[in-house]
């Protein structure tokens, strides 16, 4: 630990990043990659709201992350970083302060959803402010059932919907059972989060299994979680601490780029090690293995478990892919990481069918539009089935993509998976952004280069 105030850090420069390349690539690398995105977050605030002093290792130091550990700051949070890793001094439950000015979320989602769930419990008031692409993300999601608690909630509405800025606050909540509307982990993590400071007990029912991050994490501090099926209920009242160290194991959804670019391209070998290999989350590797992709898992000895959270290798090797189903009920459990399904299914052969694919049309930018708009210029064959209010992805591979200009539309996951589908193309591409990677990933490009030799 250097001592530094988090604070110093700073986002990385957003000026457009064009990436172009020719070569044909063979990637043969092992690497570990940096913290987990989701666990991350979880592990920041509730470190601030415990009591004690913990230390996150293997942080990841992306936007996201930083809108999170600035977030906690400006609410009166002690946070100071050091090279892979940061220090929490938590304020216990009622801790945090009032902020000077606004809160800002910038574009990470999960800053903002989860972050209303914990200033519900408090009776100041918030305003917390947004970036552009976050600014045009619905919240209604998470408003009504923060609302149905008790919270003062009023947000920007356009068209019947909420939008950031959202000023908010609390106090006096009460538990509430409530079924979620749409499978989101953020919206059940503010309300569990929520439940923290509320009168009585809080249970949550999903009807599609979301990422249980938050609910682990609870669980490893102390708090009064029980989970039964799809049920999650959360009993008030505990202070809990946080556990001295806390390790983030590797962010699977940032491997999973490097897995699908080692699948499509025959002769290459990625071992990816320390990645979560929490069940919520690793969808991917079972849809790989149907395509037939080459893939090896070896779970982590000493107990597999960092902090509740399962870990180990994943092994990709290159070979022949087929076209697979994707059924709606895995979609949570790889939602994030559908873009680069789409450039997978473009290197089977045959046809790959992704169902009810809808919630990607809400992400930073609409990755349903984003994809096709980039897979159509690189020849593939990718079409939209409406089938009522689901939307099912369908894409005939041929084998192969061919270069093209592609475009990021501001969104690290749209550009990440271009990269991976221009290389496996082997053709001259370019993609007019990279800056917005650092979104998650700041060391993607320079490990895409180091694995692919170039
Ligand atoms: C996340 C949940 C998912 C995911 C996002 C991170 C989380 O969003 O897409 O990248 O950390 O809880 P939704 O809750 O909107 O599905």
């Amino acid at each position: 630990m250097t001592g530094s105030s988090a604070k110093r850090l700073k986002k990385k420069s957003r000026a457009l990043k064009p990436f172009s390349i020719r070569n044909k690539v063979v990637p043969r690398a092992s690497f570990p990659l940096p913290g987990d995105k989701s666990i991350a977050h979880r592990a920041l605030i509730l470190s601030a709201l415990s009591r004690g002093k913990a230390i996150l290792k293997n942080f990841p130091f992306h936007d996201d992350s930083l809108a999170t550990l600035k977030a906690l700051e400006n609410l009166g949070v002690k946070i100071q970083a050091g090279k892979n890793e940061v220090c929490v001094r938590g304020r216990g439950l009622r801790g945090l302060r009032p902020c000077r000015g606004e809160v800002f979320a910038d574009n990470s989602g999960t800053t903002l959803r989860l972050l209303l769930g914990v200033l519900a419990g408090f009776d100041f008031k918030t305003r917390v402010t947004a970036g552009k692409y976050l600014s045009r993300r619905p919240m209604s999601r998470v408003n009504i059932p923060l609302r149905l608690m008790g919270a003062r909630i009023v947000s920007r509405l356009r068209g019947g919907e909420e939008y950031a800025p959202v000023t908010i606050s609390g106090g006096n909540l009460k538990g509430i059972d409530y079924s979620l509307k749409i499978a989101s982990a953020q919206v059940k993590s503010a309300i569990l989060l929520a439940g923290l400071f509320a009168a009585g007990r809080t249970r949550v029912r999903e009807s599609l299994k979301t990422r249980d991050h938050t609910e682990r994490m609870l669980k490893a501090f102390g708090a009064g979680i029980c989970v039964k099926g799809k049920a999650v209920t959360l009993v008030p009242g505990r202070e809990f601490s946080a556990p001295e160290r806390i390790y983030i194991p590797g962010d699977i959804s940032s491997a999973s780029f490097f897995m699908v670019l080692a699948a499509a391209i025959p002769g290459s070998r990625v071992r990816l090690k320390g990645v979560g290999l929490n069940p919520g989350r690793s969808g991917i590797i079972g849809v790989l293995k149907r395509m037939g992709a080459r893939i090896k898992i070896s779970p982590a000895s000493s107990g597999s478990l960092k902090n509740f959270e399962p870990f180990g290798d994943i092994l990709v090797c290159g070979g022949a892919l087929k076209g697979a189903v994707v059924e709606s009920r895995e979609i949570p459990s790889l939602i994030d990481e559908l873009p680069v399904l789409m450039v997978a299914a473009c290197f089977a052969r045959g046809r790959t069918l992704i169902k009810g694919a809808g919630e990607l049309r809400f992400k930073e930018t609409d990755r349903i539009n984003s994809m096709v708009f980039n897979l159509k210029r690189m020849g593939a064959d990718i079409r939209i089935l409406k089938s009522g209010p689901l939307e099912n992805i369908s894409i005939d591979g041929r084998g192969r993509l061919r270069g093209a200009d592609l475009k990021s539309f501001g969104d690290h996951r749209t550009a990440m998976s271009m990269v991976v589908a221009g290389l496996a193309s082997g053709e001259k591409f370019k993609l007019d952004d990279t800056g917005c990677i650092n979104k998650s990933f700041p060391g993607f490009i320079e490990a895409v280069k180091r694995a692919c030799g170039i």
